[in-house]
């Protein structure tokens, strides 16, 4: 079957994780993001595509920080708090219940309660006509302890990272399980000079 072009984004499994910024004035806002992806290895930066009219464009581009934090699936009520479309002067932790936590190297705080919080620092943007490329530097990558296990691996089982599969009018909350196979692979590594 040939898709439609609006059906095109159904094709592939999308993270979903929150960006905390703060705004000039300071008001903290938070909104779910799917476009997102690191830049290969070593994930020193992050790419994330970004409709023109959003209120987290606007501060980073002001203020250059932004967090990326990682939900778990318990918070997809939060998400689709945060997902809507409120005026630049409401405070989205207030509005959401979500609890702030503190930056170690940016202003904006992390979302207590997520899996992981990316800080980030804002190195370009590539603008087009309806949408911006931001690319950023991760500055700071903080894990919840309790899912990694000893090998430094993320228990992702026990840790339930919030993903979602689009659907015409709306999204069905998923999660990633194991699928029976475990493969070594090196390959993409930087091999030392
Ligand atoms: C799961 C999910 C993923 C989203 N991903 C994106 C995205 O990748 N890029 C984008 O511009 N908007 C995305 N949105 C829409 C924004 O989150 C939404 O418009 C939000 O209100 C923007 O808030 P802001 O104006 O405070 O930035 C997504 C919404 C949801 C629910």
């Amino acid at each position: 079957m040939i898709l439609e072009t609006r059906q095109r984004e159904q094709m592939l499994p999308q993270p979903v994780v929150l960006i905390s910024t703060v705004g000039r004035d300071g008001v903290r806002n938070i909104a779910p993001w799917s476009n997102i992806t690191p830049i290969l290895r070593p994930f020193d930066e992050i790419v994330l595509a970004s409709w023109i009219k959003r209120d987290t464009l606007v501060n980073i581009r002001e203020t250059g920080d932004f967090v990326v934090n990682v939900p778990p699936v318990n918070m997809a009520d939060a998400v689709m708090v945060c997902s809507k479309n409120y005026p630049p002067d409401v405070d989205e932790f207030e509005k959401s219940g979500l609890k702030p936590c503190p930056s170690q190297q940016v202003k904006p705080p992390g979302i207590a309660g997520c899996l992981a919080r990316l800080e980030c620092t804002l190195t370009e943007e590539i603008s087009r006509k309806n949408y911006s490329l931001i690319i950023g530097k991760v500055v700071l990558l903080e894990a919840e302890d309790k899912f990694f296990n000893e090998a430094g691996e993320m228990d992702y089982e026990n840790a339930q990272p919030l993903s979602i599969m689009l659907g015409d009018k709306g999204m069905w909350f998923t999660r990633p399980v194991y699928a029976g196979k475990y493969a070594d692979y090196s390959e993409m590594f930087m091999k030392k000079e």
